[in-house]
């Protein structure tokens, strides 16, 4: 791990040597998904006053709530439903996360990798439910996979929700979103779409984006991408985020390939960091040997 590190540290250093000083912040956090021993039940949402009509809380309520099956959820490497040993490496990175959104007004972050298969919908799930522990934020996590989406599946979400309506405009988020808990909704996708980078490119974007906004006043936006060296969907959406992290995995991602990824990213928005996925061994600074 600490060679990918230097070399990743050696080819920035290289780069921003080249472009003087275009290249964004990039910091490193890491985090790779310890593996699950058991899954908690929903989290009861917790008895509280009737929310005013047409307040923010009144808007949450209303969305459907999400079950989660912890066999599935063990499955799919869900490991931040409860806090706890297991939770430790994605809670710190949920740490680093807030903190750097927070200082720099982020809100929207966008989580994608070079190739496929990296981790990123584990990570931006995980990533969800630890926030979603977090009682005093409200975090969105919507799918933008869109021609090979996985969250509902991973989910085990049955419902005909369509993220990519709501993004097109023809369906709204109240419809196509269900609620984990007080504070976290998830919009999935339950089939392809053709068109993705069309789509996200697309005039409506900013205004799909900002109703959400308007209407649930997320503290935090994620967006789970597809992979950046496949298709265009990424660039297309990169400059509708403040941030982005690139996840790659321990031994398939390339120092070149995440190099190319940050160039190109940089170039519309924020590269907050690499996550450093699917680490066979971590140190036990990190409070886990082996991810399986
Ligand atoms: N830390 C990890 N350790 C071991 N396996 C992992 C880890 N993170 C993810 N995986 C596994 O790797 C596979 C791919 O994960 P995931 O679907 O999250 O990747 P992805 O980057 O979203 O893929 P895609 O590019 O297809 O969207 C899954 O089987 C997942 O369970
Ligand atoms: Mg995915």
């Amino acid at each position: 791990m600490e060679k990918i590190q230097s070399a990743l540290a050696k080819a920035r250093a290289e780069r921003d040597a080249k472009t003087a000083g275009a290249a964004a912040p990039a910091g490193t956090p890491q985090a790779a998904p310890a593996p699950v021993q058991e899954t908690a039940p929903a989290p009861q949402p917790k008895a509280s006053p009737a929310p005013v009509p047409g307040s923010i809380a009144e808007t949450w309520k209303a969305l459907p709530l999400l079950k989660l099956q912890p066999k599935l959820m063990k499955r799919n490497r869900i490991v931040a439903l409860q806090g706890g040993h297991e939770a430790t490496g994605i809670d710190m990175m949920r740490t680093r996360v807030l903190q750097q959104m927070r200082d720099n007004g982020w809100r929207r972050l966008a989580i994608t990798s070079p190739t496929a298969a990296c981790g990123k919908s584990t990570i931006a799930l995980n990533l969800a439910m630890s926030l979603q522990r977090q009682a005093d934020l409200r975090t969105v996590l919507v799918e933008l996979d869109l021609r090979r989406p996985a969250l509902a599946r991973m989910l085990g979400v049955q419902d005909n929700l369509s993220f990519a309506h709501v993004l097109e405009g023809t369906r709204p988020f109240s419809e196509n979103a269900l609620r984990y808990g007080a504070n976290l909704a998830i919009s999935t996708n339950q089939r392809p779409w053709r068109d993705a980078a069309e789509l996200l490119g697309s005039a409506h974007v900013p205004e799909a984006l900002s109703d959400i906004e308007t209407s649930y006043a997320p503290d935090l936006m994620i967006f789970d991408m597809p992979p950046m060296l496949v298709s265009d969907d990424m660039m297309a959406f990169a400059r509708h985020v403040d941030c982005v992290l690139l996840v790659a995995g321990a031994e398939s991602t390339t120092v070149k390939e995440i190099d190319i990824c940050e160039t190109d990213l940089a170039s519309q928005t924020n590269v907050m960091g690499v996550i450093l996925n699917k680490c066979r061994y971590m140190g036990p600074e990190y409070g886990y040997g082996y991810y399986e």
